[in-house]
């Protein structure tokens, strides 16, 4: 049995940060931040919304695009490292709810950036054995609450949103995906957000706790990453990076992109690019990008593409696909 994606959707809150805004509180300007990063705006969300207001959003508007109905929803997995409370109830479990999918199961997946590679790789193997089965995979962030708006090294980088995918049999027989998941918890201090269980608390210790980035680390890593992961997905499947048609790589920061096109010889035209207007929307950026091409009529049947991801973990993760099969 095949499996495809059926229909994707999107969510970017309506608010919209510039650089130019940046600069009135901290010491940065547009000129630097959009030579370092290619980042000029990012979505913020407002009080009204939180990661999982934004994938309910996200969710509907693919559920509409794959003509499903909610009731038609075994599962639902959000990617995400910023959940609407600290440990439990999973956001997956306030989506479920809040889109009414009577019969799904629900779970949170944490692999950071690279977590909707992750989850859309569970969801195909789950549809694969289920058969008729449909899976709602999404991936929203609220980095927004959990940076330092202090620290102008990171809280540049990021914005906020969700995009999912509705992932089910396919109508006809197609090729299958192929998927590479890594890790590397040696790097787990390049990026992390404390205030789990992994310091005992000290009274007055933790106001909130804020994301903590080693900029250069994570950059050179992500280099490597995205490459290794799209060189050996080539690799396995006996071809070669040019044949692809298009990537859809984690948009993290527009010179890491640049520098992994250099390393494999591509055109940085076979990359996606949308970071300029959301900045680093974590594991929502992949799925926010797919859906946007997607709407504007850029994935044609049968086109190969790669979704690629890094993040803290340290995680990487990519997936092989002719679009729209899994
Ligand atoms: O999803 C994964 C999440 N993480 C990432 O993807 C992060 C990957 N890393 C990066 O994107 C880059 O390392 C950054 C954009 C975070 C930083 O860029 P960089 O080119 O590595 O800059 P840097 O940290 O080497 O800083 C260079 C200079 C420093 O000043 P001095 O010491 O040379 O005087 C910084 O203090 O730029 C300064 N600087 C800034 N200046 C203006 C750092 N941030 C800013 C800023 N505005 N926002």
């Amino acid at each position: 049995m095949s499996v495809q994606i059926l229909g994707t959707g999107s969510y970017l809150p309506p608010k919209v940060v510039t650089n130019d805004d940046l600069s009135k509180s901290l010491d940065t300007n547009d000129e630097w931040i959009h030579s370092h990063t290619g980042i000029r705006s990012r979505h913020i969300a407002e009080e009204d919304d939180c990661t999982s207001s934004m994938a309910a959003k996200a969710g509907k508007a693919a559920l509409e695009a794959a003509g499903v109905s909610p009731d038609d929803i075994g599962l639902i997995i959000v990617a995400t490292s910023t959940p609407d409370y600290a440990t439990f109830p999973s956001t997956a479990c306030l989506v479920q709810a809040a889109l009414g999918c009577k019969g799904a199961g629900a779970y949170d997946l944490q692999a950071a950036c690279a977590g909707f590679v992750y989850a859309i790789e569970q969801a195909r193997c789950w549809a694969k054995v289920n058969k008729g089965a449909k899976a709602l995979v999404i991936g929203a962030e609220t980095l927004s609450r959990v940076v330092d708006w202090r620290d102008r090294g990171s809280c540049i980088l990021f914005g906020d949103g969700a995009g999912a995918v509705v992932v089910g049999e396919a109508e006809g027989a197609g090729p299958e995906a192929h998927t590479v998941l890594w890790a590397d918890g040696n790097g787990a201090s390049f990026i992390y957000r404390d205030g789990g269980t992994r310091l005992k608390p000290q009274p007055g210790m933790f106001p909130i706790p804020t994301l903590v980035l080693q900029g250069h680390d994570v950059f050179a890593f992500a280099v490597r990453a995205l490459a290794k992961v799209t060189n050996q997905l080539c690799e396995k499947l006996g071809t070669t990076p040019a044949s692809l048609d298009r990537v859809f790589a984690h948009q993290a920061n527009g010179r890491i992109i640049d520098a992994v096109a250099r390393r494999m010889k591509l055109p940085l035209e076979k990359f996606y690019l949308n970071l300029e207007t959301t900045g680093n929307t974590s594991a929502a950026s992949i799925p926010i990008a797919l859906d946007e091409a997607v709407r504007k009529g850029e994935l044609k049947k049968d086109m190969k593409i790669v979704l690629c991801g890094f993040g803290a973990g340290l995680t990487y993760a990519g997936t092989y696909m002719q679009w729209p099969y899994l």
